[in-house]
């Protein structure tokens, strides 16, 4: 199948204070139309900012720089102007947060915000209201959430207002970034559920940014590994799951939690070994 997002040999680096510190490494990877692709790994090595330069969402040079190819399509991203590039955000490919309650503007109501969206990017929708409300019940919040201001709602409430600001203009790509990881367990596995039925309804492909093997067990076809910059293993995520070959991927793996079986401590990962 032809990859609807292809990223070959990308570097990034950013620049500070004269100094260039080099944090993704030589990395390729497809997405291909409709699928779950997960990308995990620790904190730091490199996930947000991978995922952030598919859309073009990082520093301008020189602070930061960008090497190697992406493709959107037919697109070549890194050579898109800004006005070529408003296109691809939002309607091609749609990005939710990992902290919902710093996304949204906290003086404003969720459904001013919403139709705001959806005034941005589709200048043809008659009711905005009417729309914003049938996000909101797409996300299974109600029509009164409309009216609500942010700190009104739950952060799993939150995080379905963000899913469905994100659906406004009908994106064929949704980036999730860690998207409840600021959430309890039980919200989360809601939070999954929505995703996992939108992925459907809405013919989604999604890549989910997670540091939870779980999660990426049941839900994302394929998984990319990164560690330190570097992809250090990408498959099917049931056979890495089942049979990961990486160290890193492996003490990973021996985190996920089992329920009904209570771990006496965290397994601290040794970096040294790999
Ligand atoms: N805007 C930025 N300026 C400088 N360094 C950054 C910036 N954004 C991220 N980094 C650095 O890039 C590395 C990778 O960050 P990130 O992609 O956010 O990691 P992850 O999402 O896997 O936790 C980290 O070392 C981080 O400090
Ligand atoms: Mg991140």
């Amino acid at each position: 199948m032809e990859p609807l997002i292809a990223v070959k040999n990308l570097n990034i680096a950013f620049l500070q204070q004269g100094v260039e510190t080099h944090v993704v490494k030589d990395i390729s990877f497809d997405v291909c139309p409709q699928e779950v692709l997960a990308i995990v790994g620790e904190s730091g090595s490199g996930k947000s900012v991978t995922a952030l330069s598919i859309m073009r969402l990082l520093p301008p040079p020189p602070y930061c720089t960008l090497r190697g190819e992406i493709t959107y399509g037919q697109l070549d991203v890194l050579k898109l102007t800004e006005k070529q590039l408003r296109k691809i955000r939002g309607a091609g490919v749609a990005y939710i947060f990992q902290e919902p309650s710093t996304s949204f503007n906290p003086v404003f109501t969720i459904g001013y915000q919403i139709a705001e969206a959806i005034r941005l990017h589709l200048a043809d929708v008659d009711d905005v209201k009417a729309y914003a409300i049938q996000l909101l019940r797409k996300v299974g919040l109600e029509g009164q959430h409309y009216e609500a201001y942010p700190h009104m709602l739950s952060g799993g409430m939150q995080q379905r207002a963000m899913i469905a600001m994100a659906l406004a203009c009908h994106p064929r790509v949704l980036i999730a970034d860690e998207p409840t990881t600021a959430l309890d367990v039980t919200i989360q596995k809601q939070i999954i559920e929505l995703l996992k039925n939108l992925q459907r309804t809405e013919n989604l492909t999604i890549v989910l940014i997670t540091h939870n093997f779980g999660i990426v067990r049941h839900f994302a076809q394929r998984v990319l590994v990164m560690f330190q910059g570097k992809i250090v293993e990408k498959g099917l995520s049931e056979q890495i799951v089942t049979h990961p070959r990486h160290p890193y991927t492996q003490a990973l793996i021996a985190c996920i939690p089992t329920i009904g079986q209570r771990k006496e401590r965290l397994q601290i990962i040794d970096y040294s070994a790999f």
